[in-house]
Order: structure tokens, then C-alpha cells, then sequence
């Protein structure tokens, strides 16, 4: 067992250098994509307060795919384009939903969830995953968040795409 422990009162963008650290550090010298995803949505629940669900879907044969999370049981496939996750996977771009409620086809695998983080994980320039960050408070993310999980998920792109590191 990995216990980290974080001091979430400390500035944020120090807050994601160490989440990012400790990323590195579960993931270093492990090839398997599927071992890495699932530490890394574990450290994030236990990390990040007021979320409801943390985990990946994989870029598979042009689809995302669901992967490791924490949090209740999700919808499996979602097509390019839709939904915020599909958003993201489509152009590799970020999407920092305040209320998901509001967004266009929202999809809305836990009626609990208010607002959303989602952040492509890129590798070679193409999507290979996305992580979903969900909350049940409205507008619990903000561009800091957004900055600091772009920072990790470059940091454990070569983990998720089943290099070994370190
Ligand atoms: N809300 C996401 C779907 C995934 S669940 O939140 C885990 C979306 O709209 O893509």
C-alpha cells in the first residue's frame, strides 16, 4: 500500500506538482497501462476533495472506452463528439464544465455530478486516453485545476501508454 498524504491548503499550483510527483513515482518503472491507470485514479480520489468519480476512457479503435476509476459505475462507450469526455477526446483540448447541466450533451453517468474536468492524455500528438474528474458541487473546478491536471497527464502520458519510465 502507497499512503500519500497532501496538504490541500498549500498553493494549488504546489498542491499539483507533488500530486503530479507522487503520479510519477506509482507509475515509475511500470509498463502496464491498465496497473498505472488504476493507481493513478486512486491517488487522484484520494487527493482531490468533493469529487464523485475519477478514472480514464481509453482511445480504442476511434471510441473512448472506460477504464480504471473510482467512483460508481459508468457508462462503457462513448463516441467521439459527445458528451464532455468525447469533447475533449475529439480535439485534445481541455473542457472545464462549471455546471454540466449546461453543457450540450452532457452525459450523465451519476445524477450526482454538477460539474466536470476532463483532460486528454496525449502521446505521439494523438489522444490516447482521458481522465474524467467529477464533482457534485457546482463550478468545483477552475483554471488552476484545468493547468495543474494538464501538467500530469503530460507527466503520465508515457505510463498510460505502456512505456516504461524510470
Ligand atoms: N459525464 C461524462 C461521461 C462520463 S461520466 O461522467 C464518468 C461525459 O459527459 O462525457
Amino acid at each position: 500500500m502507497y499512503d500519500f498524504t497532501f496538504d490541500s491548503g498549500q498553493p494549488r499550483g504546489e498542491f499539483y506538482r507533488e500530486l503530479a510527483d507522487a503520479a510519477a513515482a506509482l507509475t515509475e518503472g511500470e509498463s502496464d497501462a491498465v496497473a498505472n491507470m488504476a493507481n493513478i485514479a486512486a491517488l487522484l480520489w484520494q487527493a482531490l476533495p468533493e469529487l464523485n468519480w475519477a478514472g480514464f476512457y481509453r482511445m480504442l479503435d476511434g471510441m473512448l472506452v472506460l477504464g480504471p476509476f473510482c467512483g460508481k459505475p459508468a457508462c462503457i462507450r462513448i463516441p467521439l463528439g459527445q458528451g464532455v469526455c468525447g469533447a475533449a477526446a475529439a480535439d485534445g483540448r481541455s473542457r472545464l464544465v462549471e455546471d454540466v447541466h449546461a453543457f450540450p450533451g452532457h452525459i450523465a453517468c451519476d445524477a450526482a455530478s454538477r460539474s466536470e474536468l476532463v483532460v486528454p492524455v496525449m502521446a505521439d500528438g494523438r489522444v490516447i486516453a482521458v481522465i474524467d474528474l467529477d464533482s457534485p458541487r457546482l463550478a468545483r473546478f477552475d483554471a488552476q485545476d484545468r493547468k495543474g491536471m494538464e501538467l500530469l497527464a503530460a507527466r503520465i502520458a508515457p505510463a498510460i501508454a505502456g512505456k516504461s519510465t524510470g
